[in-house]
């Protein structure tokens, strides 16, 4: 049975897809991506030979977990945006109960049933743990924008610092001026945050075609599966995905790689009782994954309140970790 949470974002879908189809260029919300079939693609994904970027960020954090987990206080919370499979994080954890310190963990991710399975893998893991471990872990079921609110009010981290982490690259999946808002907003929450994310600066256009094209048809199953969820949100079989294909795109000067769905032949859908015509070979925008080098993360950076601290690097390739700080936050917190 869908949770009121789950029921509020599918509910939140419908007037966002309808304004999408109706925008010049139009676009598919990315959130249709991630329902229980879309997190699920995603993993087997992750385990595909031409996805570097999982690997990638494992053996980073794997190389640097003792260091950053150095820089996460004791007795402090996490908050991880889009928290999926969980299996970067445990890495981190691990290395924070090897540092005797006291934690309480919140996995946010609009996806239930993901949050529900990998977090009881994660407790069963961390139980089994030696040493043992002191960390507490709490589901958030909502969106990033609802779990930055949430953060500014939930009365549990009273007077606790606040490391919000957010990996797999998935914060270049915004636009700069969405991420920005978001910082703004966690800056904006008057607890002591800190924020890591890992961003892929991987410019290698094949390397990235390959790595969202993978040759093994997951990613376009993926992204085909917003119809099917477009679908489910609006209550009706609007979109016969027979008439859509996959279209991805690399474009090296912008350092941004676009999946659309194009239709394949002319069509009319009627959505939100109005009908829209679109034409054949028109794309409509699914997500957009932005590959920022060191230099892009610093200049995404500059007039939010953060800085950045500390960044581990990857030994070959352009794969970052940033810890940064919220200047105005670091003084009255002592991050
Ligand atoms: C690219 S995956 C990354 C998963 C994990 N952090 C990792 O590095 O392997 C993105 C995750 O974020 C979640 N997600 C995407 N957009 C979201 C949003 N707007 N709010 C909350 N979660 C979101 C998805 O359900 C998915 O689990």
């Amino acid at each position: 049975m869908s949770t009121p949470q789950e029921n509020k974002i599918h509910k939140d879908l419908a007037p966002m897809i309808i304004s999408g189809l109706q925008s010049s260029p139009r676009f598919f919300p990315s959130l249709l991506l991630w329902d229980a079939t879309g997190v699920l693609t995603y993993e087997r994904i992750m385990k595909s030979p031409d996805y570097y970027l999982t690997p990638t960020e494992t053996s980073l954090i794997r190389l640097h977990a003792d260091a950053i987990a150095s820089k996460i206080p004791p007795n402090s919370a996490i908050l991880e945006l889009g928290s999926g499979s969980l299996t970067k994080t445990y890495l981190l954890l691990s290395a924070l109960a090897r540092q005797g310190k006291t934690i309480t963990y919140y996995a946010l991710d609009v996806c239930p049933s993901t949050l529900k399975s990998s977090l009881a893998t994660l407790r069963h893991a961390l139980h089994k743990h030696t040493p043992p471990t002191s960390i507490t872990c709490r589901p958030l079921c909502m969106t990033y924008a609802d779990g930055i609110a949430w953060l500014a009010a939930d009365p549990s981290l009273t007077g606790q610092a606040v490391s919000v982490l957010w990996l797999g690259s998935s914060f270049a999946n915004e636009s700069r001026g969405d991420f920005q808002g978001l910082l703004a907003g966690i800056a904006g929450s008057g607890r002591a945050v800190q924020v890591l994310v890992a961003a892929d600066g991987v410019k290698d256009g094949e390397r990235v075609r390959r790595a969202y094209d993978t040759r093994d048809g997951l990613s376009r199953a993926f992204v085909m599966n917003v119809l099917e969820n477009a679908n489910a949100s609006l209550g009706d079989r609007v979109f016969d995905a027979a008439k859509w294909g996959f279209e991805g795109e690399w474009d090296g000067e912008a350092g941004v790689f676009q999946t659309s769905i194009c239709a394949r032949e002319e069509q009319v859908v009627t959505i939100g009782g109005e009908e829209v015509t679109i034409g054949e070979g028109e794309r409509v925008k699914v997500i957009a994954s932005r590959k920022l080098g060191e230099g892009e993360v610093r200049a995404w950076l500059e007039g939010t309140a953060f800085e950045v601290g500390d960044v581990w690097r990857h030994p070959e390739l352009d794969y970052c970790e940033f810890m940064k700080r919220c200047h105005f936050v670091l003084a009255m917190a002592n991050f």
